[in-house]
């Protein structure tokens, strides 16, 4: 276990850089309402030199149990837990967090391919998300708040002749399991330098969904601090953790928290395609010599 700590923020905004298992010890039990956690996959990523690879899939489950018992330790018993992995291990979490939560959806995150195509097999084009509870009878779901379009194929207004009089159906409802968001790419404004980063758009249906306004959200897994960066604009309180400093600074920046780490400035690195690359010497000085060439 990572054992140094730093800690930046206050007021309920909060980030720490160092490890979720040493952190979440410190967090009170009880005190968090909705947790979103998007740990290593065991898969291999390069997490900024870290490598997201365990000895054995043993090694793995048992790491991945011990921050999934703290998490749900730290929950409010009216909580919400939402908790990632590979498609590979996800059904040992399943089994695992049924036994202590109620698991009120199996959700696929769909998303188009990426560049590198399977030839072999099936290409993998889901990453599966539990959403658990600690009591069936009292968790927060505005659903409301994250409704969308109910896409009947129609291309007029359909009506329900069931319904006396008859009405027209409705145009919104509540998304199903399967949610389609598109990854985040290098072009898009959202883009941060780091392998795995999850859309805002994914974060924005769970918190909404999940929490209310002065409500604690908590990360234990933070990478781009996607999940605290939405909090914020929603005005839920966060706690996020980060192993990396490379992804800690990004946090920092994201959030607003400091403008330089360690006397370093915090500036968002430049997408290649931003960078107005300098015209070779020769060049410039035949255009001075007014030549066309
Ligand atoms: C799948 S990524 C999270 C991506 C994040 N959801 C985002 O939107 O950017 C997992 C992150 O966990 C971090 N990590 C790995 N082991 C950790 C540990 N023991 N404590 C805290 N963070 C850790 C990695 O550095 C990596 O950034």
């Amino acid at each position: 276990m990572y054992n140094d700590i730093e800690k930046y923020g206050e007021n309920g905004r909060v980030i720490y850089h160092g490890d979720a298992l040493k952190v979440l010890e410190s967090v009170p039990n009880e005190s968090v309402d909705l947790i979103f956690a998007d740990p290593p996959y065991n898969i291999g990523k390069n997490f900024a030199g870290r490598k997201d690879k365990w000895g054995t899939d043993e090694e793995y489950l048992n790491w991945c149990y011990q921050w999934i018992n703290l998490c749900i330790e730290k929950l409010k018993p009216n909580g919400t837990f939402y908790v990632m992995t590979s498609t590979q291990f996800m059904p040992f979490f399943d089994i695992y967090i049924r036994k202590k939560m109620t698991i009120l959806s199996r959700i696929v995150w769909s998303y188009d391919s990426s560049g590198v195509q399977a030839k072999n097999f099936y290409g993998s084009m889901y990453e599966p998300i539990l959403f658990c509870v600690k009591d069936r009878n009292n968790y927060i779901f505005n659903y409301e708040d994250i409704l969308v379009e109910a896409k009947t194929g129609a291309k007029r207004k359909l009506i329900d002749y069931r319904k006396n009089p008859p009405q027209p159906y409705k145009t919104e409802k509540v998304p199903g399991n399967v949610w389609d968001f598109a990854r985040v790419r290098y072009r898009m404004d959202e883009y941060e330098n780091h392998p795995t980063q999850k859309p805002i758009s994914l974060l924005e249906r769970i918190i909404k969904a999940s929490s209310n306004e002065g409500d604690i959200v908590l990360d234990p897994f933070c990478g781009t601090f996607t999940t605290c960066y939405v909090a914020q604009l929603l005005k839920r309180k966060f706690i996020g953790i980060e192993i990396q400093e490379e992804y800690f600074k990004i946090g920092l920046r994201r959030l607003n928290l400091a403008t330089e780490y360690h006397g370093e400035p915090l500036i968002k690195e430049q997408k290649n395609y931003e960078i107005k690359h300098e015209q070779p010497k020769e060049q410039l000085t035949l255009f001075q010599h007014g030549s066309n060439i």
